[in-house]
């Protein structure tokens, strides 16, 4: 339960500057809104059809069954009797159609089923992975990617996907840390914002839209020491403060769905986590979506010894505010007992059915369940939809270095040697959770490359070395990177001496290094950050040669880059690009596009670092933070929020409309920003506030705006923020509430978390 004080203790426990009444600031915020096209919240229509429903119908709406796993029953006999709810991993328009049928026609009740799918960065057209979209610091490309890619999977029959994944990671050990916004809350809750609407469009069941699902829900990204499915163990003030946001914002921006995530929350596994679903999810936020659970987190409520068998699971997993169960059977076998025994009421269960159903009412499956297959191979990788992967995969490029403006790749080099498997592997560029993406449509680098550079330019590519997961990966069959070819130390030594042969004989070198697709993702964490195999030793190698050297990094986390920050001239983060990636790192390395993407995360020097999140506790001796480790810096190698552009800026006048604010209204902050080059380009104003005292000690600094702005050569502009005091609020760990407290606040705004331009100003009541 919930452990909010009472009021009146509340205000005996306060300092006499706090401004509190419960949820003072949040009160003013809208409830979730579930907005449906139809206009109509369909309760007559759902409560007439669960009077009509058996308890095996009920239950069976609430499963959810996966056609990539084996079945007991085949799928049609369940669509027929009205034993499943949805469908699992389907990208086939005609069988889609052909079940829905079976379900529409067949079924006693005619009641449509609901076809799921990962659509996470893309659907068949691939869209750089979330993290890189929000290095974009754009959240319009976020919202675009993933509008597009429920148009294609729209267009396939797909209604649902799993997406957006809002869980905040700070631990580049963690493989799913791709999947996020990386490590900031306000960043996080901009881009699932943008995400719901892009998925879901302006309200349930909007054409060529999508149903979304914020997952997952809650702390996963929290893994202890970032081993994917460990527990998380996680303060309310860190809950409250850093890890719910995202999820808050997605479902203020209408997430029709949510998913439970699978590990234990503080020693409570989060699919049975009535807190989290039920007290937080639809007490605090009115939530008026469905919530499904993980990949068979009501089964593992036994695992965790959480409950005794399959009957119990499924009484706390409904009883929490599961509404859905995702592959496992334990509603199918063990709900009917559960209810005979009194373990979970009628009137609980239905509230899950009826939410179900309303779900489905609210897209419009009870008027049109059925997909188009003629128009489906049209809508597929489209001009419009490379054109839009490419765009956002120049926004996401991050240049962390660039010695010298090596980049943009000077006319006067007739010779580019490319080196790295990663340049030649159509797969890899995809990234991991592109499960409908065909390797085929992939543009890779050496593609992007020599269509570009050639043929005024020579490109010539060669591996250099390979790499390799030891250990399988969940998605190997379905999707899977070249296999090495190299089989002997004699082989891979002489392709090693030859491409650093060809880096000799070249202008410069384009080394293309980082991560398998397989190596990020679900069950993909790492305990070291190294540039898996021998790639280090092959950029060492180059740098060596004394030819000018740039790496472009293919990846989904922080790698220790740390030797390379020193000594290669020119580092741009590429993360895992997409469909459109070779061609979008063409247009970057030659100038097309300039950067202007900022990291999403703190980029640690070594994995002893982690976690090195920028918004941290002050504390003792605060301005000497570089002593805590006496073995090296303790300082990140590039602070949260940093990237470079080709162009250069200045940001100057910083000014505050007035050097006080009410809680509850808008300050604008002002900066005059001027393009210093000669170059049109990007930059990404950042604000972060820190508030100098209150009930309890607060981060030494926050973000809490920012804007991506794109100037031409030499101009000028006044940018303006508008800082929302409501973005000030926080859940003290004292009063256990959330509220604005008044006081003297401090603001930097800069192009990075290390920004030096300060100001002040007074919260007032
Ligand atoms: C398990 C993953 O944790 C979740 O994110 C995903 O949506 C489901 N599997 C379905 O693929």
């Amino acid at each position: 339960m919930r452990t909010y004080v009472a009021l009146s203790t509340l205000l005996l426990l306060a300092s006499p500057l706090l401004f509190t009444t419960p949820h003072a600031a949040y009160a003013q915020r809208p409830n979730s809104t579930v907005r449906t096209a139809s206009g109509q919240d369909g309760e007559a229509f759902v409560n007439s059809l669960l009077g009509k429903m058996t308890l095996e119908e009920k239950i069976g709406q609430m499963s959810q069954v996966a056609l990539n796993t084996k079945l007991d029953t085949p799928a049609d006999e369940m669509a027929r009797k009205g034993q499943v709810g949805s469908f699992l991993f389907l990208t086939d328009a005609a069988e889609i159609n052909r079940l829905q049928h079976v379900a529409v026609d067949q079924s006693r009740l005619h009641i449509p089923l609901l076809f799921g799918f990962d659509v996470i960065h893309g659907f068949r057209t691939i869209y750089p992975v979330p993290l890189a979209m929000a290095a974009s610091w754009d959240p319009a490309v976020a919202e675009r990617a993933q509008s597009m890619a429920a148009k294609e999977a729209s267009a396939t029959g797909v209604q649902w996907t799993f997406a957006p994944m809002v869980d905040i990671a700070r631990d580049p050990r963690w493989g799913r840390i791709m999947e996020g916004a990386g490590e900031d809350p306000f960043l996080g809750s901009r881009m699932a914002e943008a995400q719901v609407r892009g998925f879901q469009g302006d309200s349930l069941g909007a054409q060529d839209h999508i149903l979304a699902c914020v997952k997952h829900f809650a702390g996963y990204g929290a893994a202890s020491g970032g081993r994917d499915y460990e527990e998380s163990n996680i303060s309310d003030e860190q809950l409250w403060n850093v890890y719910f946001p995202p999820f808050e914002a997605a479902i203020h921006a209408g997430a029709g769905s949510l998913m439970s995530a699978y590990m234990d929350l503080n020693g409570v596994p989060a699919t049975g986590n009535r807190y989290l679903l039920h007290d937080v999810l639809r007490d605090d936020w009115k939530f008026q979506g469905m919530v499904v659970s993980d990949w068979e987190s009501v089964m593992n409520l036994t695992t965790h010894g959480f409950s005794r068998d399959a009957g119990d699971a499924a009484a706390r997993a409904v009883n929490a505010g599961v509404d859905m169960e995702m592959t496992s059977h334990t509603f199918r076998d063990g709900l009917p007992a559960a209810l005979h025994q009194g373990l979970v009421t009628q009137a609980t269960l239905d509230a899950a059915v009826r939410q179900i159903l309303l779900t489905k009412y609210r897209m419009g499956l009870f008027r049109n369940p059925y997909v188009d297959v003629s128009k489906t191979a049209s809508q597929m990788v489209t001009p419009e939809q490379r054109e839009a992967a490419r765009q956002a995969a120049t926004r996401a490029a991050v240049l962390l270095r660039n010695e010298g403006n090596l980049l943009p790749l000077s006319k006067q080099y007739k010779s580019i040697a490319l080196i790295g498997s990663l340049a030649d592997s159509k797969a890899d560029i995809m990234g991991s959770w592109s499960l409908a993406g065909h390797p085929s449509d992939s543009v890779t680098v050496l593609e992007g490359l020599k269509k570009r550079f050639s043929p005024g330019t020579q490109v010539e590519y060669t591996k250099g070395v390979e790499i390799e997961r030891e250990q399988t990966s969940i998605f190997d069959e379905q999707f899977s990177s070249p296999k090495p070819t190299l089989k002997t130390d004699a082989e891979r030594d002489a392709e090693f001496h030859h491409a650093i042969d060809l880096v000799r004989q070249s202008d410069v070198a384009v080394l293309v290094l980082g991560e398998l697709q397989s190596m990020s993702g679900e069950r993909a964490s790492r305990s070291s950050l190294d540039l898996p195999g021998k790639q280090e030793e092959l950029l060492e190698a180059a740098v060596a040669t004394g030819k000018p050297i740039v790496l472009v990094l293919l990846n989904a986390r922080p790698l220790d880059i740390t030797w390379a920050s020193q000594h290669v001239a020119a580092i741009l983060e590429a993360w895992y690009p997409g469909t459109e990636g070779g061609d979008a790192i063409a247009d970057l390395l030659s100038g097309d596009a300039n950067p202007g993407g900022k990291l999403p995360v703190a980029w640690p020097r070594s994995v002893g670092q982690i976690p090195i999140n920028y918004a941290r506790n002050l504390t003792q001796i605060p301005n000497d933070p570089d002593t805590r480790y006496w073995d090296g810096s303790s300082a990140p190698l590039y602070p949260f929020g940093y990237g470079l552009s080709y162009s250069s800026f200045s940001m100057t006048n910083l000014h505050l409309a007035s050097n006080s604010v009410h809680a509850g209204s808008k300050l604008e902050v002002s900066v005059d920003l001027q393009n210093t080059s000669s170059r049109d380009g990007d930059e990404v104003v950042q604000l972060y506030t820190h508030q100098r005292a209150g009930s309890a000690s607060r981060p030494v600094r926050e973000l809490k705006g920012f804007r991506r702005v794109t100037l031409k050569a030499g101009e000028k502009r006044t940018v303006t923020l508008a800082l929302d005091t409501h973005d000030l609020g926080f859940w003290s760990p004292q009063t256990h509430h959330l509220s604005m407290e008044p006081g003297a606040f401090d603001l930097w705004v800069g192009h990075d978390s290390s920004a030096s331009d300060h100001a002040s100003f007074t919260l007032l009541p």
